[in-house]
């Protein structure tokens, strides 16, 4: 009885703070940058937007000629290898069209797969370029 009343107590202590970190979590933007020949954008992306969607509504010139649909590799980024290494790997169909991409490298992601989440927060995404 004792322990299941120290339970309780302890899960009513926690539950306001696992509370206003969710709702913060779900509330805030994610503040990253995007460079682009070599200039670069920083932009603040809501959590669940693709980095493809995020370069469109900051004016950053990603293509995604198939708008997502793993068709292509204009929305090719390159990624800072921490970043990249914390991230699941890509699917098959992704390094498909990734070996298709202009200027690929060893973290070389499609923009249009990659949603944003806090493990973006101050990360750096390249756009292949002549000096990538
Ligand atoms: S927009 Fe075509 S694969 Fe990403």
């Amino acid at each position: 009885m004792r322990l299941a009343v120290r339970r309780l107590l302890a899960v009513r202590r926690a539950a306001p703070r696992t509370l206003r970190c969710s709702a913060r979590a779900l509330s805030d933007k994610v503040s990253f940058t995007f460079v682009e020949e070599g200039e670069e954008v920083p932009v603040a992306v809501e959590h669940g937007k693709t980095l493809l969607e995020a370069a469109h509504a900051n004016e950053v010139d990603l293509e995604g000629a198939c708008d997502g649909s793993l068709a292509c590799s204009t929305c090719h980024l390159i990624l800072e290898q921490e970043l990249y290494d914390q991230l699941p790997p890509p699917e098959e169909e992704e390094l498909d069209m990734l070996d298709l991409a202009f200027g690929l490298t060893d973290t070389s992601r499609l923009g249009c797969q990659l949603k944003v989440g806090p493990e973006f927060e101050g990360a750096k995404f390249t756009l292949p370029g002549p000096d990538t």
